[in-house]
């Protein structure tokens, strides 16, 4: 794909490690102007480091995102081609375990921070007649597994909000990418792990039993589940959202993500239960 794009500005959440480090320096190998945040002032010496322009910024606080978004804009003087919304975590942990605070957590991150971020560069974006929002959303965001119900719900949401998003940016010249990642490589489980402990009572929960399944299959290293692909798998898709005249509305990665999309859309619901119980079995066992 030619790199008709190469050296726009882009700005990306979550760089620290993972797909948001990975699509940073593969974006700036391909020429694009890279401003990789991420919300600890160490990660952000790291990509300093590395060669990325980086800024912190946390999804949790709007002041960080606000001053993020002024001096990306007062380096680009004005100017921004693509937001990637890529910064998030998983809040493991059955419905009735999590507590009102623990949701609008993993809410205030993955979604709210996310939108208000997005809403602030929307007017440059449409000022200037062209841009480009990608979300990474999550095969998790197409269809739900048991114990995933905190971070089922904030990619659900996710993937609403972006469908409006898209219908009302009709005709701006912006376009509204997904990206539907299943298994990725990334720190992801462990940084899921640590909020797990963290935030949920196991020893008082009726499904204490599970759990045990549960927390064996976060703390494993390397691939926990088949069909696990490498980070640049996303970069790729990425690359198509950013490059190609006509990006599409949903990027699908890894197989389980390709299976999930056709199940969701062609089984009733008490089948496709049946299916996902049976999945979330394998993996917890
Ligand atoms: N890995 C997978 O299997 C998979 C599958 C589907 C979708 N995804 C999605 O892919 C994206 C990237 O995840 P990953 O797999 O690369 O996991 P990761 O290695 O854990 O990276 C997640 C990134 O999000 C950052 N983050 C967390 N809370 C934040 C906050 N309040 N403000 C700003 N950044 C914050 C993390 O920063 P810290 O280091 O400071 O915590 C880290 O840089 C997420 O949206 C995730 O939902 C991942």
């Amino acid at each position: 794909m030619p790199h008709i794009n190469a050296s726009k500005p882009i700005l990306i959440t979550g760089c620290s490690s993972g797909i948001g480090l990975c699509t940073a320096l593969g974006l700036k190998q391909r020429g694009y102007r890279v401003f990789a945040t991420a919300r600890k002032s160490e990660d952000v010496e790291k990509l300093s480091n590395q060669g990325l322009e980086s800024f912190q910024l946390d999804l949790t606080d709007s002041n960080s995102i606000n001053i993020a978004v002024d001096a990306v804009l007062y380096e680009t003087q004005g100017e921004l081609f693509s937001l990637f919304n890529n910064g998030a975590y998983g809040q493991p942990g059955a419905v009735e375990d999590l507590s009102r605070d623990v949701l609008r957590e993993q809410f205030e991150t993955n979604l709210f921070g996310t939108h208000e971020l997005t809403n602030r560069v929307i007017p440059v974006m449409r000022n200037q007649g062209y841009g480009r929002i990608i979300q990474n959303s999550s095969i998790l965001g197409l269809v739900a597994l048991p114990y995933r119900g905190a971070y089922n719900a904030s990619k659900f949401a996710m993937e609403g909000l972006t469908d409006t998003l898209r219908l009302e940016l009709n005709n701006s010249g912006v376009y509204v990418s997904l990206i539907e990642p299943g298994p990725i490589e990334s720190q992801f489980r462990a940084n899921a792990f640590a909020m797990f402990k963290q935030n949920i009572d196991r020893e008082h929960s009726a499904h204490r039993d599970y759990y045990a399944g549960v927390e064996k299959r976060l703390s494993k290293k390397g691939h926990a589940q088949p069909f696990t692909l490498p980070p640049e798998a996303v970069l790729k898709k990425v690359i198509h959202a950013l490059e190609s005249p006509r990006p599409k509305t949903r990027y699908y990665v890894t197989t389980p993500t390709y299976i999930a999309s056709v199940l969701r859309r062609s089984l009733p619901t008490s089948l496709l239960d049946k299916i996902l119980l049976k999945a979330s079995a394998a993996e917890n066992k």
